[in-house]
């Protein structure tokens, strides 16, 4: 694998790929030095060109806990309106003699742009409405080690599927590995088309919760929106929002899950993300896990895992 900018790059096997290494890393990440030198002299570039909390500081100690050394670049969105100028910072950057870039970028494509005109190896972590593919292998390893399998799961993935990369991976990588995923939102919150989506349509989250094995909700993605498609936010929690009586609707062992960041009292009630289902927080542990494996897959092989 040169570079990851998608999950349906990776497939089925690809992914289960990344889950395995993740086992080490996830063991490494409990050690009283959680630090291995497998990337020892390689150089990781962070290129944020879009705002990231989790994200970004997830990669930067996942490649600091290989002993990777790690640049930093992150430039407001409306600087890198212009291809030529995304082009000669990367190529700047690459000058300088790097091993991996891991770009977020507003527009979709950026990443596979950058692929093609560096040697060096493409890390996706969100680019616009597209991919996030990290996310959905962090998403995968964490129902993995709650239900030791996707296989025959229901997962419903709720809200603002339309303008959501998240919900692209996820969904891809969900259906990659076996699972039932359902979409629940309301029509204007849908892509316009879902041909090719292996997915069923509900707009009644109310019959859907009772019968699924993992509610996935997405971040109302306020800052997308050109045009109005909600009537009121209110209106939107009363339908589509994980309140605290929808929740009681769940399976016991249902997982609740949320890419972050949280709109709390909106998409979700604060006392369902507080609940011992949540496994909120155990996603954003697992992320640093499994994007160790991907830059260890991308920039190590060969080299010894447990050093
Ligand atoms: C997501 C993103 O930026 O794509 N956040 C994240 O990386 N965990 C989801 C979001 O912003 O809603």
């Amino acid at each position: 694998m040169k570079h990851l900018l998608a999950v349906n790059d990776l497939g089925a096997e690809g992914i289960e790929e990344v889950l395995r290494v993740t086992d080490s890393f996830v063991e490494v990440s409990s050690r009283a030095i959680p630090k291995v030198p497998a990337l020892r002299g390689k150089t990781v570039v962070s290129l944020f060109y879009e705002s990231s909390t989790r994200t970004r500081l997830s990669f930067e100690t996942a490649a600091r806990r290989l002993s990777a050394d790690i640049m930093t670049f992150t430039a407001p969105t409306s600087a890198i309106a212009k291809g030529e100028s995304l082009r000669d910072t990367v190529e700047t950057i690459q000058a300088m003699g790097i091993d991996a870039v891991v770009v977020r970028h507003g527009s979709a494509g950026v990443p596979q742009l950058i692929a093609s005109w560096i040697d060096a190896s493409v890390v996706n972590a969100g680019d616009g409405w597209h991919e996030h593919p990290t996310q959905a292998l962090l998403d995968c390893y964490t129902i993995r080690q709650r239900r030791g399998s996707l296989d025959a799961l229901r997962i419903a993935v709720v809200g603002d599927v339309k303008h959501s990369r998240v919900a692209r991976s996820d969904v891809a990588a969900f259906a990659l590995l076996g699972a039932d995923v359902t979409l629940v939102a309301p029509p204007t919150l849908l892509p316009p088309s879902l041909e090719g989506w292996p997915v069923t349509v509900s707009h009644d989250l109310d019959a859907v919760l009772p019968k699924v094995d993992v509610v996935y909700v997405l971040r109302l993605q306020n800052e997308r929106m050109k045009e109005a498609l909600l009537p009121s936010l209110r209106e939107y929690t009363a339908s589509y929002g994980l309140t605290r009586r929808r929740a009681d609707l769940l399976a016991d062992d249902a997982l609740v899950m949320h890419p972050g960041p949280m709109n709390r009292g909106v998409e979700i009630a604060a006392d369902v993300a507080a609940l011992e289902n949540s496994v909120i927080t155990t996603q954003v542990a697992n992320g640093v896990a499994v994007r160790m494996a991907v830059l260890y897959l991308l920039l190590g092989s060969g080299q010894d895992l447990a050093g």
